[in-house]
């Protein structure tokens, strides 16, 4: 498969409190044309800063990135905010979380989709904007989308508030959709719309798809391939058909492990994770993990594991793949 997207070697920091906050530490990964990335892992573990690091999202204030997000062979952590917003909506398209703070509340939802595509090509007749801003209003599902054009915002359900956040992504047809939790504000029924909406628009789209989501479940239903996060980098990654029957890392495992399953005889308890993630603002010489890790050997509390590969298209970043036993 052609690479459409690489990251290399990753760093973002946030200057907060008077402390440096090492959010993403050293991640390198590629997107492949067509594929359906998953990056899965505990809240704050980096997922959605290494997202918007792609597309210079994170604040600009107290934010520094550094490393190399190469697209069609230009690095686009060093693009100007002006050249950048060239590819934001053209080439990479964003679904967040929340699209009652990421649609304009003020303007119809109709409108921002055309002027969104109008941005990016501005000789596009205005009747033809409106044409397309009605045309992907009708394919993510929104009924009577002529009419649903003059609607603002807070009008719509949760639902469809967020089918119109997917309408705004898709207007100019991105090659790349960064998905960042893009179902975890709404209900379990309409969660499975708004999934196999994604699914049968990427089947049709051939975009390829970076989805974020702390839900394993969301992960099985949707990605091809899956990377695990800890304390800002990757733990683990592989396909999720290894991911799920052969997970490594013992984050990973213990992850799997916590997740409730309707056949799970009653006398056997859910196991949580011990302990909590270290703290980000503190340099982390040694493996992340290593204080919540039944498995820990001397040669955690050391140095800090590279990701061994453990299989074909499958990487650990444990020890224990060293053959480390102690
Ligand atoms: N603008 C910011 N200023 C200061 N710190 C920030 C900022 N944005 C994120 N962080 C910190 O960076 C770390 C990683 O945050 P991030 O939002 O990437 O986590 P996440 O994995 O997406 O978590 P969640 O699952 O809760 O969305 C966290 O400790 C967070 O507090
Ligand atoms: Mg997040």
């Amino acid at each position: 498969m052609k690479k459409i997207l690489e990251i290399r070697n990753l760093h973002v920091k946030f200057h907060t409190l008077g402390e440096l906050l090492h959010a993403v530490r050293g991640v390198d990964f590629c997107l492949y044309e067509g594929e359906t990335l998953g990056i899965v892992g505990e809240s704050g573990c980096g997922k959605s800063a290494t997202a918007k690091a792609l597309v210079q999202l994170n604040s600009r204030y107290n934010c520094e990135c550094s490393g190399e997000v190469l697209y069609q062979e230009e690095n686009l952590l060093s693009f100007s905010e002006k050249k950048m917003q060239s590819v934001r909506g053209k080439e990479i398209g964003m679904i967040f979380q929340d699209p009652m703070t990421s649609l304009n509340p003020t303007a119809k939802i109709g409108w921002q989709i055309m002027e969104g595509y109008l941005r990016h090509f501005p000789t596009t007749p205005r009747s033809e904007g409106r044409a397309i801003a009605i045309e992907t209003l009708k394919q993510v599902g929104i009924p009577h989308p002529e009419e649903r054009f003059h609607t603002y915002p807070h009008t719509l359900s949760g639902g469809m508030r967020q089918r119109a956040m997917i309408a705004l992504a898709l207007a100019c047809k991105p090659k790349i959709l960064l998905a960042d939790e893009p179902t975890t504000a709404l209900d379990v029924t309409i969660q499975a719309q708004i999934l196999d909406l994604l699914l049968e628009i990427q089947k049709e789209t051939k975009a390829t798809l970076l989805l974020i989501t702390h839900d394993l479940s969301v992960i099985a239903k949707m990605c091809d391939r899956v990377m695990v996060m800890y304390a800002g980098q990757i733990v683990e990654c592989a396909t999720v058909d290894q991911l799920f029957s052969s997970p490594q890392h013992p984050y990973t495992q213990r992850l799997l492990s916590a997740i409730p399953r309707l056949n799970q005889p009653k006398e056997r308890p859910l196991i949580p994770i011990e302990g909590a993630p270290p703290n980000l603002t503190h340099p982390l010489k040694y493996c992340g993990f290593c204080a919540r890790c039944p498995d820990a050997m001397k040669i955690c509390t050391l140095g800090q594991p590279p990701l061994f590969e453990v299989a074909t298209n499958h990487t650990c970043a444990c020890y224990k793949y060293d053959g480390t036993t102690q």
